[in-house]
């Protein structure tokens, strides 16, 4: 038997991650789970914000954002961003995090963070209680000894899921490779 639960609860696995908007000074840092890979070429990243958020004003003056990706070391870090205000404190500063100059866009990105997606806003549609930013991708940064061949070595995969509120750890070896099942 299947129980249907409130729609508000959408019991999906989303990332955990903090981005960087505006520039110089004004940069600020907010923790963001509304967010996701929506088309494939050109690579183009989406993500959520409300109005009511501090760093609104700072994507909608700049047209541009950082993701940056916490593994679960930085999990302190990265709640903390989503749970503070740049109105009211200096989240890199509070936190120690360096800003380090982006390759594309002005926004800087998180230096202790080992992954850094620079995005450029190619689209925004207001629909409820957010604004959704599609980002074209301009560079993807990784923290070198997490790769193999280039790609991100799985086994120095840590990166943290929100589901339903809390914080889970993917430091797990994949289940399997995309296509597994038409090689059966
Ligand atoms: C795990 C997590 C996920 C969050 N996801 C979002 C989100 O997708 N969109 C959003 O607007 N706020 C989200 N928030 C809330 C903001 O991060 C939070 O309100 C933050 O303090 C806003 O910072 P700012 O005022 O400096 O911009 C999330 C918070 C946490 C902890």
């Amino acid at each position: 038997m299947k129980k249907q639960i409130n729609t508000n609860i959408t019991p999906i696995s989303a990332p955990a991650v903090v981005i960087s908007v505006g520039e110089g000074e004004k940069a600020n840092l907010i923790t963001l789970a509304w967010v996701g890979r929506v088309v494939s070429n050109p690579p183009v990243m989406s993500i959520s914000i409300r109005p009511s958020r501090h760093s609104y004003s700072l994507i909608e003056e700049l047209s541009e954002f950082v993701i940056n990706i916490p593994f679960s070391e930085q999990m302190r870090e990265m709640d903390y961003c989503g749970t503070r205000t740049g109105k009211k404190t200096n989240k890199w500063e509070d936190l120690n995090l360096t800003k380090h100059d982006s390759t594309k866009v002005k926004v800087p990105m998180v230096k202790e963070f080992p992954i850094n997606i620079e995005c450029k806003v190619i689209n925004r549609i207001e629909h409820g209680t957010h604004v959704i930013y599609f980002g074209e991708v301009l560079a993807v940064n990784v923290d070198e000894e997490l790769l193999k061949k280039n790609r991100l070595d799985p086994e120095m995969q840590d990166q943290i899921a929100y589901v339903n509120g809390k914080y889970y750890s993917l430091n797990k070896n994949p289940l399997n490779t995309h296509g597994f099942s038409n090689k059966e």
